[in-house]
């Protein structure tokens, strides 16, 4: 007998998308939470740079839209940038009202800045802003009686009237594993929201840690919504390289705070390629490291903030100071190992300016949504910003449709009956290993059309696999989310052979051009070719 639980709302992912959109709803609805980890598990923790908003007298929001449609490649949907950009001090006074302890410089903000942005205008909290904001939205939610907030839950599919063979198409809410006891239970709602983070593992090297597995995108995908610009995944140029350091990023705001990028014979190489230098776009500096290690044959390039006093760089970057001396590296004293990694989804399922999906009763917010405003290349800490904007957004339309109706359908629990327990799980972790590494070679910074062939004749052969797994044995996190990943790196392969030209994140050896023609790499669940 399965167990059933029913909200007015439940949100999938427990970052700072989910926990805005919960908190904006809990006065009036009931709200379930849901986190596949603890509930600070995910990117938004691990956030050291900040939030992107215009808060100075020197800044504007005109130069915020333009800077954003510059990094963008001109992708970015205009609409959706000024939205973002008009929404961006609302969303930052809304997490100060929560408690979020920004960093402050006498009476004001500190305001950083990074890549791309021809201000300063990145208000942080030194440099952990993601864990700031996560443990402040953790405490409201879990002090507001409407919340239930539910960790080791992994959503596995959503349920629609459709897959019920119910007529009105509408999502009513979600099958959900409890990791604990193993069980799959459902969970109904009149409202469903994806907030399940972007999908970077799916690359050998990522600054993402476990979980970003592309759930919410997969889900999505499968119910039958559009998901656009998946070729667009950023590459962080800044990652720590040291044997023992998984996924430790080097935050931008050490380049903005004066930081040089040098080869291992200490010469600064950025300025042949840009400009700007340490701080021209993500993409630019990513694919510039790339060029310089692979011209060289070196492991990795370094990252010198050692001419600043050391009392700046402590007290600016406590954390990353610390985690550098746990590795034998004094970043007061010398320069630091880096090397760029998978980092952010750019793309993600198609949404409008309320985080409305395709599918009624479905929203879709923070890294898993496509909203138009990154364009080919998102500007640095703009991402926490869509978070909250979007997330406030989709709050108030679900908000507008007052009075939520009670008559959920009846769902059937989720049939084990045909599955066994696996005798093989190592089948799962050779998959995984061997899909993120053809990603990482194939798809990853520099591509080619043959490159991604290769890549798209492997994920497809692996999907074959997987999804004959998945229907013989008892399902468990590890396996929904290679399930997941393969799904979600087909589509990243699929967008990238619709885009013939070079843009932003999409580099490619056979189209090095800019092509004429703005356009998003849409993809639509009915159109696709399913692999045979
Ligand atoms: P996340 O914070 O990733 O949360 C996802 C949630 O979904 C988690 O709770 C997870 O458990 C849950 N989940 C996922 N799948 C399932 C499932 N199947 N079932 C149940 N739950 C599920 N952006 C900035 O703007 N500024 C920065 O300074 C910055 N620094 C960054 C530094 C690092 C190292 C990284 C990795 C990213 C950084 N970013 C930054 C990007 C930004 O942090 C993320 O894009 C943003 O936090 C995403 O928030 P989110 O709420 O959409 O998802
Ligand atoms: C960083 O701090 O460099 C990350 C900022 C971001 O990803 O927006």
């Amino acid at each position: 007998m399965s167990c059933t639980h029913t909200h007015d709302v439940l949100i999938i992912g427990s970052g700072s998308a989910g926990l805005t959109l919960a908190l904006q709803l809990a006065d009036q609805f009931s709200v379930a939470v849901l986190s596949k980890g603890e509930l600070h598990a995910g990117s938004t923790w691990l956030a050291q740079g900040g939030i992107a908003a215009v808060l100075d007298e020197q800044d504007s929001e005109a130069a915020h839209i333009q800077d954003t449609m510059i990094a963008g490649a001109a992708l970015s949907h205009e609409e959706a940038v000024r939205f973002t950009v008009r929404q961006s001090r609302n969303a930052i006074e809304w997490l100060i009202n929560q408690g979020v302890p920004f960093t402050r410089d006498g009476n004001q903000y500190h305001l950083t800045k990074e890549g791309g942005h021809s201000k300063r205008r990145i208000i942080h909290a030194a440099d952990a802003t993601g864990k700031a904001i996560q443990s402040t939205l953790i405490e409201r939610a879990q002090a507001h009686e409407n919340i239930d907030l539910y960790e080791h839950y992994v959503a596995v599919d959503l349920i629609t009237r459709d897959k019920l063979r119910l007529p009105s198409n509408r999502c009513v809410g979600a099958y959900v594993l409890n990791t604990r006891s193993g069980h799959v239970e459902v969970f109904r709602a009149n409202h469903v929201a994806l907030a399940t983070g972007g999908a970077s593992k799916a690359y050998l090297y990522t600054s993402n840690r476990d979980g970003a597995s592309g759930d919410g995108i997969a889900m999505a995908w499968r119910a039958g919504c559009r998901v656009a610009n998946m070729e667009f995944n950023q590459f962080h140029p800044t990652c720590l390289y040291h044997p023992q350091a998984k996924s430790f990023l080097i935050t931008e705001a050490v380049r903005g705070e004066g930081g040089h990028l040098k080869l291992p014979d200490g010469e600064r190489f950025m300025r042949r390629f840009d400009e700007r230098g340490e701080l021209a776009p993500r993409d630019i500096v990513a694919r510039a490291i790339d060029h310089e290690m692979k011209r060289l044959g070196c492991d990795c390039v370094y990252l010198d903030i050692s001419h600043k006093p050391a009392d700046f760089i402590t007290e600016h970057f406590p954390t990353i100071y610390k985690r550098c001396l746990d590795y034998g590296i004094d970043i007061t004293a010398e320069p630091i190992p880096v090397v760029p990694a998978a980092h952010y989804t750019c793309g993600g399922v198609v949404t409008d300016q309320a985080g409305r999906t395709d599918i009624s009763g479905l929203y879709a917010v923070g890294e898993t949504a496509f909203t138009g405003l990154h364009g080919a290349n998102r500007l640095a800490s703009n991402s926490l910003l869509e978070c909250v904007v979007y997330a406030q957004s989709a709050a108030a339309d679900i908000r507008a449709q007052q009075s939520m109706e009670q008559n959920l359908p009846d769902i059937p629990g989720w049939d084990e009956s045909l599955v066994t327990d696996s005798d093989e799980d190592v089948i799962i972790s050779h998959n995984w290993d061997e899909l993120r590494r053809f990603m990482w070679d194939y798809v990853g910074i520099v591509r080619s059309t043959k490159r991604l062939q290769r890549a798209k004749h492997r994920v497809n052969m692996l999907q074959h696999e997987i999804t004959e797994y998945y229907s013989n044995y008892k399902i468990s996190r590890d396996l929904l989310e290679l399930r997941n990943l393969a799904l979600v790196a087909d589509l990243i392969i699929s967008s990238s052979m619709l885009r013939q030209e070079s843009r932003g994140l999409h580099y490619t050896l056979d189209f090095p051009e800019l092509s004429p023609e703005l356009r998003d790499s849409i993809l639509t669940p009915v159109n696709y070719a399913w692999p045979r």
